[in-house]
């Protein structure tokens, strides 16, 4: 089998990438270990940009977000039992829209499947090989059948967890990464959300966050300790911490509902460079995590795969390779500003094992200064509904 650039896994990274490289007239085979069904119904992130939504909307796979996507003018903060909004749009000009990132999987696997593109599911045992050279190789295993699979470039876009950043050769990456010393619990609940906006709070039990998915949905989480068996958090503890994390002095009342879904996960800042090898571009959670608290992690993979799309169509339109020369440098400033933003946030919410008083007062009195000033809020806010794109 030949395509001209191998993606392996199907998360919003490989298939944004393989929907930008079809209306550039390029082809590609998305190589994906699970089922179609896993990753349609993966719970994950739920924020997007205004970037993202424009680069969905403008390239014909945003019909469904227009509908459902619910579109959000500002934040909230809350501390002390009190609330303090964020008006992203008044401090910027721009919004954030609420769209879970399961539905934009579904749109783009449906989009790549009627344009006629290869996705293929339940692909295991991938293993890449030449990638120093320009004739690299990707094998797998799909459908009981050894494939070779020859092409031009191998994009990784499989996570974190994937494969193809340790196919990269020992001594060439450097790793940066920190690991927070809390996790989060999410779930998702069959109940109208309780506020109108997205809720971020910081409380002496922990951090607390109030989202949605739609008038129907609500998307919790809590900051649990690393690595907490999700047994230890039956609903009703689920509920009454919430409740008490959430509590304000106005009377605000928290909705509760059945549990539909409810997970951990680990927070952690991690960064490799160059997030380039030979033939082998990474992007995504194969690239670079960051702690969710900033709600950047899926933007900065679609943000990532822009940037590849581009440099790869200037490189076979023209056989320049400048710009995919400059692929990882371009990205990495971003994934550091947002690494930097993230951290930011993560440090004012949460509660530290480690805290004393010390600690707890400077927290305060960071969050009084972004919700009293202008400045503070709007570089809040600057932040949050995302930087420039290419
Ligand atoms: P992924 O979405 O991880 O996609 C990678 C794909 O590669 C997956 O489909 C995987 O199955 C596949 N794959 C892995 N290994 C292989 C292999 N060997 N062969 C073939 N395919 C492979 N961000 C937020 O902003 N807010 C959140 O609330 C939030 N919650 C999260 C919860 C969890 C449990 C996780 C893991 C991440 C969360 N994130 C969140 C981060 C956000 O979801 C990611 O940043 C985003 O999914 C990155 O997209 P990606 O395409 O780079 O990677
Ligand atoms: C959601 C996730 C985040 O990480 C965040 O910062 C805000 C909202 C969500 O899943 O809705």
């Amino acid at each position: 089998m030949r395509t001209q650039v191998a993606i392996v896994g199907a998360g919003p990274a490989g298939l944004v990438l393989s929907h930008l490289l079809h209306l550039r007239g390029i082809d590609s085979v998305v190589l994906e270990l699970r089922s179609r069904d896993y990753v349609e119904q993966r719970v994950r992130a739920g924020v997007l940009e205004q970037g993202t939504v424009e680069l969905l909307q403008a390239t014909g796979v945003g019909e469904r977000l227009g509908r459902q996507g619910m579109v959000h003018h500002g934040i909230e903060l809350r501390f002390g039992g009190r609330r303090h909004r964020i008006p992203l749009t008044e401090l910027t000009g721009r919004s954030i829209t609420i769209y879970g990132q399961q539905e934009i999987v579904k749109d783009l696997i449906r989009a790549r499947l009627e344009a006629g593109g290869t996705v293929l599911f339940e692909v295991e045992g991938v293993r890449l090989q030449g990638l120093a050279s320009d004739r690299p190789v990707v094998s797998y295993r799909h459908g009981g059948q050894d494939v070779e699979l020859a092409c031009d470039l191998v994009a990784g876009c499989d996570g974190y967890h994937g494969v193809c950043r340790d196919a990269i050769p020992a001594g060439t990456l450097t790793v940066y990464e920190r690991l927070y010393p809390f996790a989060w619990l999410g779930v998702l609940a069959a109940v109208a959300p309780s506020a109108e906006e997205i809720v971020y709070t910081s409380h002496q039990r922990g951090f607390a966050l109030h989202s949605m998915r739609s008038p129907e949905l609500t998307r919790l989480y809590l900051q649990v300790d690393p690595d907490e068996p999700i047994e230890r958090w039956p609903d009703e503890r689920i509920w009454e911490e919430l409740q008490t994390r959430l509590a304000t002095e106005d009377g605000w009342t928290l909705g509760e509902g059945p549990i539909l879904e409810k997970g951990v996960s680990a927070m952690r800042s991690f960064v490799v460079e160059p997030m380039q090898f030979g033939r082998l571009f990474l992007a995504g959670d194969a690239a670079h995590i960051v702690p969710a608290t900033g709600a950047k992690g899926m933007n900065l993979a679609i943000a990532d795969v822009q940037v590849l799309a581009e440099a790869l169509a200037t490189w076979y339109r023209t056989g320049e390779d400048g710009l995919l020369g400059g692929y990882s440098a371009a990205c990495l400033r971003r994934v550091w500003r947002v690494q930097d933003f993230s951290a930011w946030m993560t440090g004012m919410l949460h509660r530290y094992p480690d805290d004393d008083g010390f600690q707890r007062r400077l927290r305060r009195a960071r969050l009084e200064y972004v919700a009293g000033s202008e400045a503070a809020a709007r570089s809040l806010a600057e932040n949050y509904v995302g930087l420039e794109r290419v």
